[in-house]
């Protein structure tokens, strides 16, 4: 069973707590959705001013809408298009401080107002990307990268055993 803490008040405080929870809670999963689904709700309870997570996963040579928590999303996003498609061709997180002056943004919520897209390598290949958006201007900092990064490659690393 989850149990829900305090949270810190630190960004470092709070990632290095959503990274402990996320080890134990998916490290003896042997399911990729259940796994992929878990990391997004922890992501959604830890992080505040998050208004939308989720995965989305290369099927077919575009990005499908995986499990995620929030509104309703964007079902297909084809390689290079938007910012989850950019950082997938990328290979690289990208962070928008500002969707309005992005040119390469594909609004799925009209409140959406900063965003980042962090890519997901499985045995080292592009498996997908993990998109976190939020209704506040320049959300998403180097900080958040920097632990963002570190979750994707936790989750890469379990998804790596079960493939
Ligand atoms: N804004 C994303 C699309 C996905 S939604 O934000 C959930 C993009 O530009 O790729």
């Amino acid at each position: 069973m989850f149990k829900k803490i305090s949270l810190p008040t630190s960004k470092k405080e709070t990632y290095e707590l959503l990274i402990t929870s996320l080890k134990e809670l998916i490290s003896n999963d042997d399911c990729i959705m259940s796994i992929l689904a878990n990391t997004t709700s922890l992501i959604k309870y830890f992080l505040k001013g998050v208004s939308w997570v989720g995965f989305y996963l290369y099927v077919d040579n575009r990005l499908k809408l995986g499990p995620f928590q929030g509104l309703p999303a964007c079902t297909t996003i084809e390689i290079g298009r938007g910012v989850c498609g950019s950082a997938f061709e990328k290979e690289q997180t990208i962070i928008v401080k500002d969707v309005r002056k992005h040119t390469n943004h594909i609004a799925c919520d009209a409140d959406t107002k900063s965003e980042i897209v962090v890519p997901l390598k499985v045995n080292n290949k592009m498996y997908g990307v993990l998109d976190l958006d939020s209704y506040q201007l320049a959300r998403f900092t180097k900080t958040d990268q920097y632990y963002l990064e570190i979750v994707c490659n936790i989750v890469s690393q379990i998804l790596s055993t079960l493939m």
